[in-house]
């Protein structure tokens, strides 16, 4: 048990000085200079060393997983798009282990379409006030609006429609996809759990489990249903994500390759700020705060991040060369935003194999400015943490040109 906390910084002049791991060094220390060498070789060592460390490592993509869509209405949001529910089963074979994506495609738009795709964190009822949504019957947060006894209500409905704006999506012609986290894994510590359960028969394994790697891993099984469904061009996937959903989106975006474009919000330590960038919430903290997150090697860095041979700017590399943009907030600082700026820096050397610039900044940009070039996005906005209409006019402008 972790007995010392150590306190977060949120002092910028106590920031102690860091470095940080190479991308472009291989494990026998040979620099690489190109970008077949970071795909066939560091690209590797880099998922290998956050697997081992971080994330925990999770079953290939099932045998037997089967895909039932249970709701299709082509009149939703008054006729503007058609409203799809699919029930993912993992594996055929144990249909109790289940996650539910809602889907709205729009009706306008020539098929197949793009689609942006998000976890939400309490049910997909709360995506949009639609009746026909199915509740989700998994566990959820006790806070979660109104929630009973970990149970989602209907008085949830509607209750997060600014997090991930469907309508909005339907309007610029984008299909829009969420999937409730708690369906793949519920966010709490429990080794019997959801995908968890399954991949523990699965692999026999219960050491190197994570519920960010299990939310990853779900967005994939998303992914291959996308491949299925010919209403949706899957070659044109958007993956979002907002906080500890930022940081299952990362790491989905950073392994599996189909993702064509990957946004986080405000996705701070174990998504897209540098934990060697001790301000912020600590390695510590996390691991006291949410064990479930990561997998039981990680707490070896508890008080320790001088160990570690890793840091987020790998996570983000792993994304080149597809466009990677993230979003931050000024008062959110327990995410670290010049953390996060600096880590999106510290990824650019993989960029750069591609042939692309860095970002036209070195400085840490001030409030309300937007910054992009052709791959790499980045704004920090005024406020606090959450997501706002200015996050996503940002987003679409970014997508627009690069999808
Ligand atoms: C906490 C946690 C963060 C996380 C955030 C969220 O603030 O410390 O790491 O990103 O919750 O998911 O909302």
């Amino acid at each position: 048990m972790l007995t010392n906390l150590k306190a977060q910084t949120l002092v910028e002049k106590e920031v102690p000085v860091y470095t940080l791991p190479s991308l472009t060094i291989l494990n026998n220390g040979q620099e690489i200079k190109t970008a077949k060498v970071w795909e066939n070789k560091r690209r590797d060592e880099i998922i290998a060393l956050l697997k081992n460390e971080m994330y925990g490592t999770m079953p290939e993509k099932p045998k037997r997983m089967a895909f039932k869509v249970f709701d299709v209405d082509s009149n939703a949001l008054n006729g503007k798009a058609t409203r799809k529910q699919v029930r993912v089963i993992f594996d055929k074979k144990v249909d109790s282990v289940f996650m539910d994506i809602l889907i709205y495609i729009p009706n306008k738009s020539r098929q197949p379409v793009p689609l942006i795709l998000g976890l939400n964190f309490a049910g997909n009822q709360e995506a949009l006030n639609d009746p026909k949504i199915k509740i989700t019957e998994s566990w959820v947060a006790k806070k979660s609006k109104g929630a009973i006894n970990n149970k989602a209500s209907e008085a949830s409905r509607g209750y997060s429609t600014d997090v991930f704006p469907i309508e909005r999506m339907i309007d610029e012609g984008y299909a829009a996809a969420t999937i409730y986290a708690g369906d793949i894994n519920p966010d709490y510590f429990n080794l019997t759990n959801a995908v968890q359960s399954l991949y523990l028969k699965l692999q026999n394994r219960k050491d190197n489990f994570s519920t960010i790697g299990a939310w990853a891993w779900g967005l994939s099984r998303a992914m291959d249903y996308f491949e299925k469904d010919n209403q949706i061009d899957e070659k044109r996937v958007v993956l979002t994500g907002l906080s500890r959903l930022g940081k299952a989106a990362l790491w989905a975006g950073a392994l599996d390759q189909r993702f064509a474009i990957v946004i986080s919000t405000e996705s701070g330590k174990g998504g897209d700020a540098l934990f060697k960038r001790e301000f912020g919430e600590s390695v510590d903290r996390i691991i006291k705060v949410f064990p479930q997150w990561f997998c039981a090697n990680f707490n070896k860095y508890a008080n320790n991040v001088a160990q570690m041979q890793f840091d987020q700017h790998m996570v983000l590399a792993l994304v080149a060369p597809r466009p990677l943009y993230i979003g931050t907030a000024q008062e959110d600082l327990n995410e670290d935003p010049k953390g996060e700026f600096l880590s999106l820096k510290a990824a650019e050397p993989i960029y750069k194999l591609y042939g692309f610039k860095g970002l036209p900044i070195n400085e840490f940009p001030k409030v309300n400015s937007p910054v992009h070039n052709e791959k790499m996005g980045f704004h920090l906005r005024e406020g606090k943490h959450g997501i706002t209409a200015y996050d996503w006019d940002n987003y679409f402008v970014f997508i627009k040109s690069r999808l």
